[in-house]
């Protein structure tokens, strides 16, 4: 198995190419773009989830600047599967990590139960698992906060021992999601929904493991609004489709997001209150 020898610096931004560029050759200009980005902005780690036929070029031209990984698994090892691509294929062809349960992948019918098994098969062939999830709508009586807590525990119910500290998790909701809404969420929302999700994990792992395991943003981040949804929001950084697909949005959000962190006093402060 291949190790996961790359260290990810926080804040964490990865752009997720989807169905994206068109040719190869565009392909190579955009990652030559992320590994200029990444020597200029130092204080934070790049990653770049690419169409599986790009990953094993691009991630020897990146030269360990910047992540790059799949955006995908298949649910299988090996057989017929036609159109397939196992993890093991996609960790051997360089692959740090895979996105997995993309609501665009849920939306073409990956269930909780398959996601589960890609999460663990991600892991277990060595690299990370981005593993998303996310409410479809927000309702006033809460109930999103249910759907998200059991897309949560369901993606994370094939693990064992400490297979959680190379799970990312990218909160996506799905509603802020692609060109349809273009608004991501507010800071003050995203907060409420990073302490529920942190509560979700301390209910399920250790507090200190629970604790350690990065929390990305994703839906419409662009470079308005990323600095205040990280600090505000306390997440470790994002996952970013539209505006990750040109260097000059890239760039805002990166700049705008360089060597800083997210305030994690408060939820420590929160939390101290709420033991006792
Ligand atoms: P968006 O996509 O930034 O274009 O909303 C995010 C994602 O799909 O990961």
């Amino acid at each position: 198995m291949k190790k996961r020898t790359q260290s990810i610096k926080s804040p964490l931004v990865i752009g997720n190419w989807k169905l994206s560029p068109a040719t190869f050759e565009e392909a190579i200009i955009r990652a030559k773009e992320y590994t200029q980005l990444s020597k200029k902005y130092t204080k934070l780690t790049i990653g770049a989830a690419v169409p599986f036929v790009f990953v094993s070029e691009l991630k020897k031209r990146t030269k360990n600047l910047c992540l790059v990984g799949g955006q995908d698994v298949s649910v299988n090892t090996e057989g017929a599967y036609t159109g397939d691509v196992a993890s093991s294929m996609l960790s051997s062809a360089g692959a740090d990590f895979s996105i997995v349960g993309h609501s665009e992948r849920r939306a073409s019918g990956d269930t909780d139960t398959a996601v589960a098994t890609k999460v663990k098969l991600i892991i277990d062939s060595g690299m990370r698992a981005v593993f998303c999830f996310g409410e479809n709508e927000r309702d006033e009586g809460g109930d999103y906060l249910n759907i998200v807590k059991t897309q949560l525990l369901a993606g994370l119910s094939k693990l064992e021992g400490r297979d959680i500290l190379n799970v990312i998790l990218a909160y996506e909701p799905v509603w802020a999601v692609g060109r349809k809404s273009n608004i991501a969420i507010t800071p003050h929302d995203l907060h409420q929904m990073v302490i529920f999700i942190r509560k979700t994990l301390r209910e399920k792992f250790s507090t200190s493991v629970a604790d350690k395991v990065t929390i990305l943003y994703g839906g419409s981040a662009n470079p308005e609004n990323a600095e205040s949804i990280l600090f505000e929001g306390e997440v470790d950084g994002f996952l970013v489709g539209r505006a990750s697909w040109n260097k000059e949005s890239m760039e805002g959000i990166l700049k705008s997001i360089n060597g800083k962190k997210k305030i994690v006093l408060s939820l420590k402060k929160k939390d101290k209150k709420r033991r006792k």
